[in-house]
């Protein structure tokens, strides 16, 4: 049966199941009475109306970005650098710009209008991130960004020249009110930038663990034009990039004010070459998807049927999904290594294997690790060369299933 578009109310079709999952940012602690652990059935559709590719399903919010949500952006020296060249470049655009972040995290974007003097504000439902960035000097309002708070944010600072949001946007079902927010915040030829991952990526590189509770929508050029168009938006520009498997910056402004740059003119027509939206697509995704399950959990069983020791690398949210999908428990995985304060000494959510800092890993530790972090693979196989160098090997599943 079909349900509801988060977007357009339009029919969603559903195309692939992934079963009972947990909230992919919940580490439950080793104490905690682990059968109040919440689940619920992640599976994917396509609105037949707006071809946005969505869950069907989705936790409440509050349960999923609260006060102690444990991710920080800060965790990558990549990202570090990828958001601080980004801000530097959009903050460059203007002469005192305002610039309203939404989902502003641990302030690594914001941190550059900050280290500026430039007025700024980050809206951000995570106490402790804000905290973070607080320390970092920038200005948080610890709230969902809706598109009440943006009227309110609106009158205490005047309108905004840029609103930038990174991996956010796709996470909130409330995505109508955060749009008519932001039109309602933008100065008249004002910028709205958010980057996040695109469903053409996720799609040709069968990255089904960017399914998790926290991706609700899956952008694509075409289901952007028409999202953006219900709270009188405009798609002007697209950049690939190369971060966390492939994502697109989207540039959108109030309608009629710039003209498009040919980016967008060329996304949406690749996108109808290569039939992005249609069901076959679809379907040969959900059937690659199941391929990869079944190859990934007969590799590591066979290798640890020969004695081999094998850890994970990276308690990432998209993780949930892999290990709960394909059913890995603490009896084939160790332990998950991870730099983040906040998931340490904890437990995976929903397969409870223990979350382990980078000093439980190294050489002769383990045989093999299970790169779950394969979006910062470069970043981390550097920091963890003497690993490789002891003859420790990395099992990979992203594009494909293979040991390196
Ligand atoms: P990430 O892939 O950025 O996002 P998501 O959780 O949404 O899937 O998560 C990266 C995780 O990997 C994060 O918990 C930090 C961890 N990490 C390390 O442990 N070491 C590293 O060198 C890097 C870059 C990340
Ligand atoms: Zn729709």
């Amino acid at each position: 049966m079909a349900t509801a578009c988060f977007v357009c109310t339009g029919p969603v079709d559903e195309f692939l199941d992934l079963g009972q999952q947990p909230l992919s940012d919940a580490f439950p602690a080793p104490g905690d009475d682990l059968s109040q652990e919440y689940f619920f059935r992640l599976a994917v559709g396509r609105c037949a109306a707006c071809w946005m590719t969505q869950l069907v399903e989705v936790p409440p919010t509050e349960r999923m970005f609260h006060q102690s949500y444990p991710y920080r952006t800060s965790g990558s020296a990549v990202m570090r650098e990828h958001f601080a060249r980004t801000a530097e470049r959009l903050l460059a655009r203007r002469r005192d710009p305002f610039t309203v972040e939404i989902g502003s995290n641990d302030g690594v974007f914001l941190g550059v209008a900050a280290a500026r003097g430039l007025r700024h504000l980050g809206v951000d439902p995570s106490g402790d991130a804000g905290a973070d960035a607080v320390a970092r000097g920038v200005r948080v309002r610890v709230d969902f960004f809706t598109e009440e708070v943006a009227r309110e944010v609106r009158t205490e600072h005047g309108p905004a020249d840029l609103v930038f949001s990174a991996n956010t946007i796709s996470h909130d079902p409330e995505i109508n009110s955060i749009l008519r927010g932001v039109a309602a915040l933008l100065a008249p030829d004002g910028e709205f930038v958010f980057e996040d991952p695109y469903l053409g990526a996720v799609l040709t590189n069968t990255a089904f663990d960017q399914i998790i509770d926290e991706h609700v929508l899956f952008f694509s050029a075409r289901s952007v034009v028409t999202m953006l168009a219900q709270a009188g938006l405009e798609l002007v520009d697209v950049e690939r990039l190369p971060v966390h498997g492939g994502q697109i910056r989207f540039t959108a402004a109030h309608r009629g004010s710039r003209s498009a740059a040919p980016s967008v003119a060329a996304l949406l027509a690749e996108e109808q070459v290569i039939g992005l939206h249609d069901t076959a697509l679809l379907a040969s995704f959900a059937a690659r998807t199941e391929r990869r399950r079944d190859d990934l959990v007969a590799l590591l069983r066979g290798l640890r049927s020969e004695g081999a020791r094998i850890v994970a690398y990276g308690a990432t949210a998209k993780s949930a999904t892999v290990a709960n999908y394909c059913g890995l428990g603490p009896d084939l995985v160790s332990a998950v290594i991870d730099t983040t304060p906040a998931k340490q000494g904890r437990l995976t959510p929903g397969t409870h294997i223990p979350v382990e800092p980078p000093e439980a890993f190294g050489p002769g530790k383990a045989d093999y690790a299970l790169m779950f972090a394969w979006n910062h693979a470069e970043e981390i196989m550097a920091k963890e060369r003497a690993f490789s160098e002891a003859g420790g090997r990395w099992v990979f599943y992203v594009p494909e299933v293979r040991v390196v």
